[in-house]
């Protein structure tokens, strides 16, 4: 099992959670974030002297799953947030070791699915 983070464009959000469905992958996690990176958070919107970070709003998802669906979350997540520019966004992939459905108490494979 996997936990897949992804900071993602605002405005890209609604691309992305239709590339998400359409690959089979409707649970998932949805954070509003502040963030920036290598450009410091500032060549997005402001040509200035850098002095420091600029935080910019990003979305935050995380999406658990099994390994099967590694793969084609990733290549969703891409599709729905791409534009080639500066900002796109990242995703980082985690081992994730346990998972509990609260309700039924199913682990693993089954409480992901
Ligand atoms: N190394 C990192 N650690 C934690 N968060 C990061 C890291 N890199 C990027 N992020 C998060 O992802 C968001 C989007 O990053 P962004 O797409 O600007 O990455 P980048 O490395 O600057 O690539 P690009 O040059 O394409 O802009 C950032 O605002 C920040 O929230
Ligand atoms: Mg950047």
């Amino acid at each position: 099992m996997k936990l897949i983070i992804a900071m993602i464009q605002p405005h890209k959000l609604p691309d992305v959670k239709q590339a998400l469905f359409d690959a089979d992958v409707h649970k998932m996690t949805v954070s509003n974030a502040l963030g920036c990176g290598q450009q410091r958070g500032y060549t997005e919107t402001y040509r200035g002297a850098i002095t420091e970070v600029n935080l910019l709003k990003k979305i935050r998802l995380e999406i658990a799953v099994n390994d099967n669906f590694v793969q084609p979350t990733i290549k969703a997540i891409i599709k729905g947030a791409r534009s080639d520019k500066i900002g796109d966004g990242k995703i980082f992939i985690l081992d994730l070791p346990q998972c509990i459905r609260i309700r039924t108490g199913e682990e693993g494979t089954a409480a992901i699915g």
